[in-house]
């Protein structure tokens, strides 16, 4: 399963790519609003430090806004993905983008219907809102193990994206249902990485290494 992070911190963003934690990025509107920033220069930060794909949402809702916006997108980076939402008219932009040959990624989907229309539209990631879900005592991993079988069974090839990630366990249950790709915000990929047993662990072995009278390699404690 790949992990992209959610996110549009070029600061977190270098800092996870350079110890190799993610494969990708997802941003939106309220993402990139937070920063701050210039649009166009904060896509394109990503795009050069990111190695793999880069999704970039459009923010017109009408067909014609969606695909102008759309092209002009694709034309930051190679790896560059362009976001559209789970709308009728989305699903035709999806359709012809792709068709165009630029790859969208289908967000905001919130059923195994829309994730099935998109994927048929030529979606080539589909993004299931977990957490949102949730939030409305839906189970939001339901649908992520439905669009995985379903894609299956079709041999559709849209591949799943879990979003809206609130907590390590939902990163697990993505990779036991089989999604292709996790996207998660930066304090929940901080917890992937550590655990309290691990620094407990380490603080033992090195206070015990402490007793060792000649250290390692001969080197300066
Ligand atoms: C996905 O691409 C979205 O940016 C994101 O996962 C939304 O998550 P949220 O529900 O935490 O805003």
């Amino acid at each position: 399963m790949q992990i992209f992070m959610d996110s549009a911190s070029v600061k977190m963003i270098r800092d996870a790519v350079q110890h190799g934690l993610i494969d990708g990025v997802t941003t939106n509107p309220s993402l990139i609003a937070k920063e701050g920033a210039d649009f166009r220069e904060v896509v394109e930060e990503i795009c050069r430090i990111v190695p793999g794909p880069v999704s970039v949402e459009v923010v017109g809702k009408t067909y014609e806004e969606m695909m102008a916006e759309g092209r002009e997108i694709a034309k930051i980076a190679d790896n560059v993905v362009v976001k559209i939402p789970m709308l009728k008219q989305g699903l035709r932009a999806v359709r012809d983008l792709s068709s165009e040959g630029i790859r969208v990624n289908v967000t905001l989907v919130f059923s195994a219907t829309q994730g099935l229309l998109a994927a048929k539209a030529g979606a080539t990631f589909v993004s299931p809102f977990i957490g949102r879900l949730d939030d409305y005592a839906h189970v939001g991993m339901d649908v992520v193990r439905d669009l995985v079988a379903i894609y299956r069974t079709y041999n559709l090839a849209a591949q799943v994206l879990a979003a809206s990630i609130r907590h390590p366990r939902h990163v697990v249950e993505a990779a036991l249902v089989g999604a292709h790709v996790v996207t998660v915000p930066p304090p929940v990929l901080e917890q992937l990485v550590k655990h309290p047993l691990t620094d407990v662990g380490l603080e033992r072995f090195l206070a015990d290494w402490q007793k060792v009278p000649q250290g390692i390699f001969g080197l300066p404690r």
